[in-house]
C-alpha cells in the first residue's frame, strides 16, 4: 500500500464514464471480480499502479458500454471501491456545455450538481440486512473534494488544457437528450455542463467517505444554440475520441500528486460528516 504521510493507505478509484475505460493507464494490471451487498459493479475491476500508487479502475457502463444511465448500479459501483480500500474517487464524464465560453473539447472540475434524475436509488443506508445502520441525511452542500479538485485543476492547468476549476453539473436522466427549451432552462438555473451520471455517483461516494473528484469532458454544446446543430450521439463520440486522452494525462499527472499529500484529516472529517447526519434507531 502507499502509505500517506505514515498514515493512511491511499487507494485511487477511477471511474471511467463514455470512452474512458482504458486500461493501459495502469501497471501491473490484474482483473478482480467482485461483488457487493448492492449487486455486482459494471464490470471487473482491473487494479494496477499509476507511479507506484494502487488504483482501482472500472468503466461506468461496462466494457462494452452496453450499461444505460439509469441502469448502472451506482450503489455496486462506489462501494465495491471502498471495498478495494478505495480513499479517493476519480471520474470522468461525457457532457454538454450550457455556456457561450465552454467549448467542446474543454474541461471543467465540478463543484455542484442539479439533480433532474428521478428514477435512481442513492442511498446505502436503505435498512436491508447488510445496509449500514441508521438513516443518513449526507450533506450536498459541497459535494465534490475541494483538495482533490485544486490537484485536477492544476494538472490540468499544466498540461495546457482549457479548463475551467468549477461547474455545476445538471445531471439529467436519460437516456434522451434535453428539448430545447430544457436546455435553455438548465441556463437560466445556472448549469454550466449537463450529464446523465454525476446523480448519485458522487452522493453515494459522500456516504462512503471518499474524496470525490470529477473531470467534465465537454463534447457538445447540447441543444440550447439557436445557431450551432443540436447534440448527437455522432457529435459526442467524435469530440470524445479527440478528447479522452486528455483525461488519462490527467489522472496520470494528478495520482502521484495525490500520493504526496496527506490525507488523515480529510478522510477523517468526511466520516464525522456522515456520523453527524446519520439518525440512529432510538431504543
Ligand atoms: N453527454 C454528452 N453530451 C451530453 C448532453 N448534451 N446531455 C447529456 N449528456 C451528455
Amino acid at each position: 500500500a502507499n502509505i500517506d504521510n505514515g498514515t493512511v493507505a491511499l487507494n485511487i478509484g477511477i471511474i471511467g464514464g463514455t470512452g474512458i475505460a482504458n486500461p493501459d493507464i495502469l501497471e501491473n494490471q490484474r482483473e478482480k471480480d467482485v461483488d457487493t451487498p448492492y449487486g455486482k459493479p459494471s464490470d471487473k475491476l482491473i487494479c494496477g499502479t499509476i507511479g507506484g500508487v494502487e488504483c482501482a479502475l472500472l468503466a461506468r457502463h461496462g466494457r462494452g458500454h452496453t450499461i444505460l444511465p439509469s441502469d448502472v448500479n451506482y450503489r455496486a459501483n462506489v462501494w465495491a471501491m471502498k471495498q478495494e480500500g478505495c480513499t479517493h474517487l476519480l471520474v470522468t464524464t461525457a457532457c454538454g456545455s450550457l455556456r457561450e465560453d465552454i467549448h467542446p473539447g474543454d474541461i471543467a472540475v465540478l463543484d455542484q450538481f442539479i439533480d433532474r434524475t428521478h428514477k435512481r436509488l442513492q442511498t446505502f443506508y436503505d435498512g436491508t440486512a447488510a445496509a449500514p445502520v441508521g438513516i443518513c441525511h449526507i450533506s450536498m452542500a459541497e459535494p465534490f473534494c475541494t483538495r482533490t479538485r485544486k490537484i485536477l485543476y492544476d494538472s490540468s492547468k499544466e498540461l495546457g488544457f482549457g479548463c475551467r476549476d468549477t461547474g455545476t453539473a445538471v445531471t439529467i436522466e436519460g437516456p434522451r437528450f434535453s428539448s430545447k427549451a430544457e436546455s435553455k432552462l438548465w441556463r437560466a438555473w445556472g448549469g454550466h455542463i449537463v450529464n446523465m451520471t454525476t446523480v448519485p455517483e458522487v452522493v453515494l461516494a459522500n456516504e462512503v467517505g471518499l474524496c470525490y473528484g470529477a473531470i467534465a469532458l465537454v463534447t457538445d454544446y447540447d441543444s440550447w444554440r439557436d445557431d450551432e446543430e443540436s447534440v448527437s450521439v455522432d457529435s459526442v463520440l467524435k469530440t470524445f475520441k479527440e478528447n479522452s486522452i486528455k483525461a488519462q494525462k490527467i489522472f496520470l499527472k494528478s495520482i502521484p500528486k495525490i500520493a504526496q499529500q496527506s490525507w488523515g484529516e480529510t478522510l477523517k472529517s468526511n466520516q464525522e460528516l456522515i456520523k453527524n447526519n446519520t439518525l440512529m434507531p432510538s431504543t
